[in-house]
């Protein structure tokens, strides 16, 4: 990485991050479930609406968890998008289910809800649409054939935390709904998530089986008068050491989301005559969602196109990456069945999709250093 002048991603310091991991050390409480866990949990509450939060270790637990919360036995299947991160499938291919992929729609790259229906077997128990960059899935219609087919609506939010659909944010449409605070996330903690639970019915279960099926939280509150293995389990929660950095980005959030902001759309000014130039496609946000500057992606005209743009950017010491290669192409995603042509827009996108540069302190002179670098780029 250090050879780049420009990396692709820094994490963000806000400024109390070590006062306050100073703060859980002094409390004497460095394991889980301290005062930093307590106050992410409130403000995740408060903030989201959301009935319960609880922190995981990463967002691959909190989807984790969620498949356990499902109780799924060998065979259920599980709809969820190709473009997309490797443990959006795997915490279910964990519990013996079957990934089913769906394509995605051209234009927000999220799953394509037209073809939901056609997916859907006497064995599907879940749907899992992911925010990609942040920008809402059509949640109206994969609510509507969940709703009528019995399935349950797992959101993979790890992309969309302050992003809304149709006014509501993002988070709040599924069963669950799963964070990331992974270093690349607009709020982290290194690594982290969280398990947002928004069907009350699985509170009292995921206390259990984040504390290795046990139930110490109610004993923690005094409801019992000594904690037992009482349910699967494994270990989930986060050492309020990470809970009291996530903490302090969590107290400045607007401040991360403004520069973000800045950021986002000075990309979006300054890049349309050049795209359109050279058969480019910048990202589309439709009418009905706020997105929370999560990503910038470029999609070329082709794979050879977008590799020569890569190396382009990297001989002016800047770095932008590629992102997801399609799942049901992958080795694993080809055991169950995945073969080339069955999500021919995922094909396409992901040999063709580039993320630029964007972190909180990006500067101005940074941004301005690699605009010029991207406008000197001849596609043909
Ligand atoms: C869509 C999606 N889901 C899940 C994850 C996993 O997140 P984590 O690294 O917090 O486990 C990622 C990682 O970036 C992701 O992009």
């Amino acid at each position: 990485m250090a050879e780049y002048t420009i990396q692709f991603n820094k994490p963000a310091m806000l400024g109390n991050e070590i006062a306050y991991i100073q703060q859980a050390i002094t409390n004497g409480h460095i394991s889980g479930d301290g005062e930093f866990t307590r106050k992410c949990h409130a403000w995740f509450e408060s903030e989201l609406g959301v009935a319960k939060a609880l922190l995981t270790t990463s967002c691959t637990h909190a989807l984790e968890m969620a498949a356990l919360l499902l109780d799924l036995q060998p065979g259920d299947e599980i709809i969820l998008p190709s473009f997309t991160f490797v443990s959006t499938a795997n915490a279910f291919v964990l519990r013996g289910a079957r990934p089913v992929f769906a394509d995605i729609r051209p234009d927000t790259l999220n799953l394509d809800e037209s073809q939901l229906e056609r997916l859907v077997t006497p064995r599907t128990r879940a749907v899992v649409p992911v925010h990609y960059a942040g920008v809402g899935c059509e949640m109206d219609a994969i609510l509507e054939i969940a709703g009528r087919r019995r399935i349950v609506v797992i959101e993979d939010n790890a992309h969309g935390l302050f992003g809304e659909y149709r006014g509501k944010k993002l988070g709040t449409f599924g069963s669950l709904a799963t964070q990331s605070f992974h270093e690349t996330k607009n709020l982290t903690c290194g690594e982290g998530g969280a398990l947002l639970i928004n069907d009350p019915q699985y509170i009292g279960r995921a206390e259990i089986l984040r504390e290795k099926g046990t139930d110490r939280s109610r004993f923690f509150r005094g409801q019992v008068d000594k904690y037992t293995w009482v349910d699967v389990g494994s270990s989930y929660l986060p050492s309020d050491i990470l809970a009291a950095f996530l903490y302090a980005q969590l107290e400045h959030w607007q401040e991360i989301q403004q520069k973000r902001r800045q950021i986002w759309e000075f990309y979006a000014a300054n890049l349309g005559d050049w795209a359109e130039a050279n058969g480019v496609r910048l990202p589309v946000v439709p009418v009905h969602c706020q997105h929370p500057y999560h990503l910038f992606y470029l999609l070329f005209p082709s794979l050879d196109n977008r590799q020569a743009f890569i190396q382009h950017l990297c001989r002016k010491g800047i770095l932008a990456v590629f992102h997801y290669l399609p799942l049901h192409l992958s080795e694993m995603g080809r055991r169950y069945g995945g073969q080339a042509g069955d999500c021919p827009v995922t094909e396409q996108v992901s040999d063709r999709l580039v993320r630029l540069p964007f972190y909180y302190s990006l500067s101005p002179t940074d941004l301005e250093m690699v605009l010029e670098a991207i406008v000197q780029f001849k596609g043909s």
